[in-house]
């Protein structure tokens, strides 16, 4: 059964963007075959995140309006045979798309893909509609920090006028550091505020605004690439483990760790 889930948040900046590319990699990698949609129209990031920006021809815009067909717009991600982009607009000219074009664009694309991945825009304005209609999922994204949580709660409400289900809450930009030391709110704490099952911790790691900067997956042997895993397995599979960020700063050398971190 294919899933269309759009990624949505309300506040900019807390990795909606960075959750589609890498959820979208690592299904591929699994086997899936994955579309990402940049359905932020103007101010296309995912393509340059992907690093296929040199390669787009037809986007989203064009599909809708007919000059050329869905599957003609996508970009295939070099190496990786199950990874397409479908972008978003170089420079929003007005162009009317409304939530019933996205979604006629993510239904047709569902009779092939395994998984259509909308990237959402920033705000709870007329993009973030056209995003949810377009999806029958949602996975919310937030940070720890106190505005991206009331955020979240005021999308998550929003989504409960949709006929969709929320697959779950992605906590992103996780200080390990400083949730052991209580300085940071806890992934309980988060839980039971938004009351929506967690599917994914991400730490916060420098090694995603590198790789992002450069177009190029996260590779393996880092904290966040162990992370994303675990979110891809919680979602395709069903499972229910989080990945714990404290860990390394718990003890006698995660004390060590914290000192560092602090100072650095
Ligand atoms: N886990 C993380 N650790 C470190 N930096 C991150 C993480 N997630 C996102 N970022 C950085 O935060 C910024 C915003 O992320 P982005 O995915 O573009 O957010 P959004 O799409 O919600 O606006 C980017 O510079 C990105 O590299
Ligand atoms: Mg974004």
């Amino acid at each position: 059964m294919p899933r269309r889930i759009v990624v949505t948040s309300g506040k900019g900046g807390v990795g909606k963007t960075t959750v589609v590319a890498n959820l979208g990699v690592k299904l591929a990698e699994m086997g899936q075959r994955v579309v990402l949609i940049d359905s932020d129209l103007g101010l296309n990031n995912l393509d340059v995140i992907m690093g296929v920006e040199n390669k787009v021809v037809y986007d989203i815009i064009d599909v809708v309006e007919g000059r050329c067909p869905v599957k003609r717009a996508l970009v295939a991600v070099d190496g990786n045979p199950n990874l397409f982009v479908m972008p978003s607009a170089h420079s929003y000219d007005k162009s009317y798309i409304s939530g019933q074009n996205l979604r006629v664009v993510t239904e047709r694309l569902s009779e092939t893909f395994d998984y259509v991945i909308v990237d959402c825009p920033a705000g709870i304005e007329m993009g973030f509609h056209r995003a949810v209609a377009s999806s029958s999922e949602a996975i919310v994204v937030t940070t720890p920090d106190i505005s991206s949580l009331h955020d979240a709660n005021k999308v998550i409400k929003m989504l409960g006028s949709y006929d969709m289900h929320i697959t779950g809450l992605v906590i992103n930009q996780v200080r390990g550091d400083l949730m052991v030391t209580s300085d940071m709110m806890n992934v309980e704490d988060i839980v039971s505020l938004l009351e929506v099952i967690p599917v994914g911790i991400l730490p916060s790691d420098d090694v995603v605004g590198i790789h992002s900067s450069v177009g190029i997956p996260i590779t393996a042997g880092n904290n966040i690439y162990d992370a994303i895993g675990v979110m891809a397995n919680n979602i395709h599979f069903g499972e229910n483990k989080l990945y714990d960020c404290t860990k390394r700063y718990k003890g006698f050398f995660g004390k060590i760790r914290r000192d560092v971190k602090r100072r650095v």
